[in-house]
């Protein structure tokens, strides 16, 4: 330390300079600091002291103050740059990663029951030859009703009210316009072998319709298919899609788009037949409709229907899904609920 004529103030320094270095945190360190040079602070009032000595003390006085506040001043700068790296050092230790924990995992996704019940139907269609087709959501009415044979004002139109756009084009009604698109694709020509899945739109809701539901078209046309290849298909998918031994019945029906037509039972498999809530006491479950493609369904498609025939099907994707894994009701299907979604 350099020397000092007056010792009160060399002493006042080594004081100041010992409290510096007594300090353990940036606060102690500021109480410091109030200490010594704050506005009252010990050696401020020294510094004030210098206009009431006599004219010659106060050089030899005032450069000692100076020197000591200048020692204080670096003093305190370097004790704050030490500080100020160890808080940050104890605040990185603190919040260190423990890069050898296990890893918490992102909770993985499942598919909904009704892709999974989609890609199960299709993988079994695609094992018996058939290939997938699709088809705009957004159809026009050519498409979705005229080329169906169900021309406008047709009574089968009503069963069928849909949304509609301004520019006449609606929401498709049924996956079948998707044949048309097949048929009618440039350069196809029989033999056709297609399913077609997707989603399909009425102006329904209650508790076993939704405004959306999704349907899974069926159509072969050949030369030589006849209604018996139809039901053995049908037969042997369900069987292989409810993984049990399954018995269905045709019950004759009406569709534009084909004659004749029929309704597919399939004997409950929850009673296997002898009645029960799910198949109302009947013993059967209506599963899908179905029937030899229309002549003028083929024509309109520039297909000869004296040496083709067809046949075709659709069904619904989510009742598949509901009888397949026993869920009550279809509109638990699109709420999105996570306990539900969580169990497939
Ligand atoms: N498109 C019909 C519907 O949505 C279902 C259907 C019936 C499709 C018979 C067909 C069929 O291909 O041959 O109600």
């Amino acid at each position: 330390m350099a020397d000092f004529k007056h010792k009160e103030i060399e002493q006042l320094l080594v004081r100041a300079l010992q409290a510096i270095s007594n300090s353990n945190t940036i606060l102690e360190l500021e109480d410091t600091r109030v200490k010594f040079i704050g506005k009252n602070g010990e050696l401020t009032l020294k510094q004030k002291t210098i206009g009431t000595l006599p004219a010659t003390e106060r050089p030899q006085f005032g450069e000692e103050v100076n020197k000591a506040r200048n020692a204080f001043d670096s003093a305190f700068q370097e004790k704050t740059a030490q500080l100020q790296q160890q808080e940050l050092e104890a605040k990185l230790n603190a919040s260190t990663v423990d890069v050898t924990l296990p890893g918490r995992g992102m909770p993985l996704g499942t598919l909904h029951p009704v892709t999974k019940t989609r890609l199960r139907l299709e993988q079994i269609f695609k094992s018996a030859g058939f290939i997938v087709a699709s088809g705009p959501e957004i159809e026009d009415d050519y498409h979705n009703f005229e080329a169906l044979n169900i021309p406008a004002h047709h009574p089968a139109r009503a069963m069928q009210d849909t949304f509609y756009f301004a520019d006449g084009k609606l929401l498709r009604t049924h996956t079948s316009p998707v044949q048309i698109r097949v048929m009618q694709s440039k350069g196809a020509k029989p033999p056709f072998r297609l399913i077609a899945p997707g989603r399909v739109y009425r102006c329904d809701s209650d508790i076993t319709h939704t405004p959306m539901f999704h349907q899974i078209e069926g159509l072969v046309v050949d030369d030589t298919t006849t209604i018996a290849n139809l039901k053995a298909t049908l037969q042997n998918l369900l069987q292989v899609f409810f993984e049990q031994p399954v018995n269905i019945r045709l019950r004759s029906s009406y569709f534009p788009f084909t004659e004749p037509s029929a309704e597919v039972d399939m004997e409950c498999t929850a009673c296997k037949g002898s009645g029960c809530r799910i198949c109302s006491n009947t013993g059967w479950l209506e599963i899908l409709g179905c029937g030899m493609v229309h002549p003028k369904v083929l024509e309109n498609c520039g297909i000869d229907s004296e040496k083709y025939t067809g046949w075709a099907f659709g069904m619904g994707i989510d009742r598949l899904a509901m009888l397949r894994y026993g869920i009550p009701d279809l509109r638990m299907m699109f709420e999105n609920d996570l306990r539900f979604l969580a169990q497939f």
